[in-house]
């Protein structure tokens, strides 16, 4: 029951879960989890391993999204549009529903201000550490053209880090 009592403020959903566990016996759980889903609102994990598991998912999930939807245009481009449609809605069911969810449970999206540290460390990382290490490897391995685009990427990073600072500084001021 531990991670229902961690549901304690989800009042609604607790009693909801109750009942069901009094009334279907067995069945509770999965009418719990069948409750959960349509009110949209679902246990966060707990557990930092499962977490991390979810955060890993969610990575494969976003770049399968990303990937089916260059996949299509190419599916289009060479006039077979069938195929386009099928990558189509395999992409949108990996970004609205298998990431979504997994990021609802991972408790991915905090408040604005959360939300601006995140990105901000995130691109702080990237622009920091990730894409100079990465162009430097690339240039040791002679791969030039990658080396640069790692660099000029790179330099993006730093612009977006320094908006979202920016942002967080406008939001913490209207707050004062
Ligand atoms: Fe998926
Ligand atoms: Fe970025």
């Amino acid at each position: 029951m531990k991670a229902a009592m961690k549901l304690g403020n989800h009042s609604g959903l607790f009693g909801w879960m109750a009942a069901g566990m009094a009334v279907a016996g067995a069945l509770g759980g999965l009418a719990y989890a069948t409750a959960a889903r349509r009110n949209g609102r679902v246990p966060e994990a707990v557990n930092a391993h499962v977490r991390q598991r979810l955060l890993e998912a969610m990575h494969g999930e976003a770049f399968a999204y990303l990937k089916y939807s260059l996949f299509a245009a190419e599916a289009r481009r060479s006039g077979h549009p069938k195929l386009a449609a099928l990558f189509e809605r395999t992409a949108r069911t990996e970004r609205y529903e298998h990431f979504a969810e997994e990021a609802k449970l991972a408790g991915l999206v905090g408040d604005n201000e959360a939300n601006l540290k995140d990105a901000i460390e995130g691109e702080g990382y990237e622009t920091k550490t990730m894409y100079p290490e990465f162009a430097t490897e690339a240039e040791t391995a002679g791969d030039t053209q990658v080396a640069e685009r790692f660099r000029e990427i790179g330099r993006d990073e730093a612009k977006h880090r320094d908006e979202f600072e920016t942002a967080l500084r406008e939001l913490q001021k209207q707050r004062k």
